[in-house]
């Protein structure tokens, strides 16, 4: 169901021509941009008075916020992390004739906002009709992607008609709040502002948690055609604005720039931002606006170059599918190790910047493919940095082994509902096995022999323990979890969580002979411990109902009212119609759960199992969860349901685009935007890459011309192309390659394209 589509179809842009208050917010998210060091939602350079979400936000830059919860119980997390709404700097107010620019408040006309995708460009223009003067304004803005700290803003005022005289006030914030601050408390304390230098400093509260403060310091400086403009400087507490004017008569413009520096104590100590900020200021305005963008864009272009998606007679698609790499980029690019991707990344306040089973289970799978294999492992390795924090969370629960966290910054457990934190268990298997996918799809065995050792043996503890015997079963069961599917809690033996615990442990068993001797010396199994991981793998209860040739999703599963989503279409979103009570009843599926472990174990069970389990629990399946739709697309594609396949691709690449889960306000769903590079990929392209083969399956949708794409696989870039006649396969660099497509054996040789016809 297309809930509201506010933005036109362009293949490589996103860009409006109404304006529309009621959908300020939902705006804002659409049009965010980022540079994977900062992001902001698309919030007006000149303020805006009406509903609106000002949102800054700073990569790795996090406070915990004090737990809020009705009774306390016994392991909880004591905070939620979140990423604060960080200093705003593109605050440029505009007053003409004594009028304040204010959209909410002024007439105008001819407006238009567009983020330009292939350069990550945001431009905005609009025609301000005043008493006896038009003046027309354009902004653009981007965050530079090479020089990391630096934000850059432009904005041409054009006198139409009449004579301006026009007011800047160029400010920089820090007295923001957090929408979702549990206690309405401000997260950032004054440091000191400098009229002379132009900055001014934050740092964020103090906490008895032993979580570090970070320092922000934000430098701004303006430019008219490349001559510093220097402007009356006014700061209070956190503040600091710049203010000056221009008279303009009709046909006349200006242009001011406002270059802005961001320096934060992850990077710099705060005594040295100052003169860092300064240094970078002068780097940044050796060069023009222009000439800045320039080196941006081509800088863009570099990464388009490798992991665009085309699709050729589909613009919906196309738009889709490249507004998601653009935001998964403008989010994420790995470039720096300490920092990873949060569900709503720089978009929106909600889920808090943190990181969740997301990342291994929907990023990895795409940025092994068009990112280099070093960054999947600083992926791998960010949470090897976090064991301590597991163990912790292990340790809370009464447990031993280690227990990764659903929501958290440091490797601790910060999610505040008793049903996520200690039951939605089965991310610590899913979080070991990205190591796996990494292990297959690179050829790299040298993490899982060494630090990935300690990850397998650490959760391999866990689940050994978390797992209890039932004697009237005479199986290993699980009980009190949530699955994927968060709309069933506290269930019993939910068969993904069994499943996957069965993987980790059958996996760390497998592996653990390999390791390294050092790794072996310190992960320390004794003969026991292998014993009792076999018993476990070889004993585990996985329900089933094997008349209908089903897994089961939990014990209980049948018991339930079970009814297609067809009978309950009125009342979508269910969580936004529905009591709690009355989803946890129902038999609706949130997100796959038995098809997510399907989706992951995928060469281990077969045609019929996948046919059966998908046609029993897709038509229950609501996909509340933007994470859902892309690996029913997968799985339908596999099955050969074509027209399946392509409608939930459409869902998934164009969730936020269409606002699908009437939920984009809050923030772009960034973690799942890699699921329709992999629909496209694994789905309709039928890419496997399991036991050191890599394979293809391919279609085109029926009302696609074609698509193609490339992946980078074991130091080889290949270019997969497929229409309605036939695919071409072309090996761009790197060394001679056996691929299997449709079953058959093709040599892919370096600059050679292997035609196969349908
Ligand atoms: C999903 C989780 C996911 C989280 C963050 C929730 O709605 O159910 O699986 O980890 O969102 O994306």
């Amino acid at each position: 169901m297309i809930m509201k589509r506010i933005f036109e179809i362009d293949p490589w842009k996103v860009v409006t021509h109404t304006f529309n208050p009621e959908d300020k917010r939902l705006q804002e998210s659409m049009t965010a941009i980022g540079n994977d060091y900062m992001g902001m939602r698309g919030n007006f350079e000149e303020g805006y008075s009406g509903d609106s979400l000002q949102g800054t936000y700073l990569a790795g830059v996090w406070f915990p916020d004090k737990t809020v919860v009705g009774w306390w119980k016994n392991g909880y997390p004591k905070y939620f992390g979140k990423t604060p709404n960080a200093p705003s700097f593109i605050g440029i107010g505009i007053t003409v004739n004594g009028e304040k620019i204010d959209l909410a408040k002024v007439k105008f006309d001819d407006f238009e906002l567009a983020l330009d995708m292939h350069q990550g460009l945001l431009t905005r223009s609009f025609i301000y009709e005043g008493k006896d003067v038009k003046v027309k304004f354009e902004f653009e803005r981007f965050l530079h992607i090479i020089q990391k700290e630096a934000a850059l803003i432009k904005v041409k005022a054009t006198v139409l008609e009449g004579h301006a005289k026009i007011y800047f006030d160029s400010t920089l914030d820090g007295t923001v709040v957090n929408e979702d601050s549990n206690y309405g408390t401000r997260f950032w304390i004054p440091l000191g502002e400098d009229k002379e230098a132009k900055t001014i400093q934050v740092k964020t509260k103090s906490n008895p948690y032993d979580v570090p403060q970070f320092t922000v310091l934000l430098k701004e400086s303006l430019r008219h055609n490349g001559e510093a403009v220097n402007g009356e400087v006014t700061t209070e507490d956190a503040k600091l604005s710049e203010k000056f004017s221009v008279d303009l008569n009709e046909n006349e413009s200006y242009e001011l720039e406002k270059d802005v520096i961001v320096v934060t104590s992850r990077d710099v100590e705060d005594k040295d931002q100052k003169a860092v900020a300064n240094n970078l200021m002068t780097k940044l305005q050796e060069k023009s606006f222009e000439d800045n963008l320039a080196d941006h864009t081509e800088a863009w272009k570099k990464r388009w170059e490798t992991s665009d998606v085309e699709i050729a007679g589909n613009d919906a698609a196309q738009q889709g599918i490249r507004f998601n790499i653009c935001q998964l980029f403008m989010t994420y690019y790995g470039e720096d190790k300490r920092l990873n991707v949060g569900p709503k990344g720089f978009t929106g306040e909600k889920y808090g910047g943190a990181t969740y089973w997301d990342t291994e289970a929907y990023i990895v799978p795409m940025y092994l493919a068009v990112t280099k294999p070093s960054v999947t492992r600083a992926l791998l390795q960010y949470r090897h940095d976090q064991l301590p924090g597991a163990y912790h969370n292990a340790k809370e629960q009464g447990l031993p082994g280690a227990l990764f966290p659903m929501v958290t910054f440091n490797g601790i457990e910060c999610h505040n509902e008793w049903e996520i934190t200690f039951e939605e268990i089965h991310r610590n298997a899913d979080i070991p096995h990205a190591i796996a996918m990494y292990t297959d799809y690179t050829g790299d065995d040298s993490y899982v022999k060494n630090e990935g050792m300690d990850v397998l043996v650490g959760t391999a503890r866990f689940w050994a323990a978390r797992v209890h015997w039932s004697k009237w079963r005479n199986k290993y069961v699980i009980h009190g979890v949530t699955g994927p599917n968060e709309y069933e809690n506290n269930v019993n033996n939910n068969w993904f969580t069994n499943t996957m615990a069965r993987w980790l442990l059958k996996y760390t068993l497998q592996r653990l002979p390999l390791a390294t001797k050092k790794a072996q010396e310190r992960v320390h199994v004794t003969e026991e411990e292998k014993a009792k991981w076999q018993d476990i793998v070889d004993k585990i209860y996985l329900p089933e109902d094997k008349e209908r040739g089903i897994f089961l999703q939990q014990d209980d599963f049948l018991d339930k009212d079970i009814r297609p989503v067809s009978e309950i279409e009125d009342q979508r979103p269910i969580n936004q119609h529905w009591s709690w009570d009355k989803i946890l009843r129902s038999p609706f599926i949130k997100q796959a759960d038995v098809l997510q472990g399907i989706y992951f174990l995928n060469d281990e069970y077969t045609m019929e199992q996948k046919e059966k389990n998908f046609d029993f629990y897709e038509p229950l399946t609501v996909h509340e969860s933007s994470l859902s739709p892309c690996i029913h697309s997968i799985l339908a594609a596999e099955l050969g349901k074509q027209k399946k396949a392509v409608e939930l691709y459409e869902r998934t690449a164009r969730l936020d685009l269409d606002n699908y889960n009437n939920d984009t306000v809050d923030g772009l769903h960034i973690t799942s935007m890699s699921g329709s590079w992999l629909a496209i990929v694994q789905g309709f392209a039928g890419m496997r890459y399991d036991h050191n083969q890599l394979k293809f399956n391919p279609f085109v949708p029926d009302d696609w011309d074609h698509y193609s794409f490339k992946i980078n696989y074991r130091d080889r870039l290949i270019e997969v192309y497929v229409d309605h006649e036939e695919t071409k396969i072309t090996l761009l660099k790197g060394e001679d390659l056996e691929v299997l497509v449709k079953g058959k054996k093709v040599v892919l040789k370096e600059g050679k394209t292997e035609c196969l016809k349908d």
